[in-house]
């Protein structure tokens, strides 16, 4: 019987802990595969050194579960290994994510990172960036200035009704592009003012990549 969307995920998220280094300081993401990684890693009773989190979400499920979480802040040096899912994933490694509205905190915690270890079913594997409409964190004053530059730029931003992020802003998905070039977007996004963060991960990529099939977890390395 062919696996569901669930226990692929559990899958690849046991197949990650066994990628943890000895004794980790450990950067964790968002979303429902990171879920299953926390629960994972709790169950097969790794040591690690402590945790720090993406998001008020992740942090709750680590100390549910006994993990000391820590503040970027309290760490001196990089994290061993950031770990976390994401919405699509090219054939280099680079990725849109923040489906979940995490993105900044992701961002920040995979970049105070030595390598991100991404965790995916098949499903989110793709030749070029841009069906999953791309989130962008946006400061609320800034939004119709916002969605006009990226309306320039070729997409169809929409408010993302009734959410606001961990850090108290608003959440556009910008609709209809195709981002062929992730590193030129990645720049190019970043150079609007009012965007706190945008869901492109080119300059934060994946080292690695852990894709859960029908077939068994395949590993990817870009590295
Ligand atoms: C959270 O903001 C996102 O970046 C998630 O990493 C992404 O949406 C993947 O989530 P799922 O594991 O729930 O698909």
């Amino acid at each position: 019987m062919a696996l569901s969307s669930h226990e692929l995920k559990q899958a690849v998220a046991k197949a990650a802990v066994q990628e943890l280094p000895p004794n980790a300081l450990l950067g964790v993401g968002t979303g429902s595969t990171v879920d299953c990684f926390i629960d994972a890693l709790a169950e097969a009773g790794l040591s690690i050194q402590a945790a720090v989190s993406s998001s008020v979400r992740s942090e709750q499920r680590l100390r549910d579960h006994g993990i000391e979480v820590l503040s970027l802040n309290d760490v001196e040096q990089p994290l061993d290994v950031y770990v976390d899912g994401a919405d699509e994933i090219d054939g280099t490694g680079c990725m849109i994510k923040g489906g979940g509205a995490a993105l900044t905190r992701e961002k920040i915690v995979a970049s105070a990172s030595k390598a991100f270890l991404c965790i995916v079913d098949e499903s989110k594997q793709v030749k070029t960036l841009g069906r999953f409409p791309l989130p962008i964190e946006v400061i609320e004053m800034a939004i119709r200035p916002v969605s006009r530059a990226l309306l320039a730029m070729g997409g169809q931003p929409k408010v993302r009704e009734g959410v606001l992020t961990d850090n108290g802003h608003c959440i556009l998905d910008v609709h209809g592009l195709s981002i062929a070039d992730p590193l030129e977007w990645d720049d190019r996004l970043n150079a609007i003012p009012g965007i706190v963060a945008h869901g492109v991960f080119a300059r934060q990529k994946a080292a690695k990549v852990l894709v859960s099939t029908q077939q068994g977890v395949q590993v990817v390395s870009f590295i």
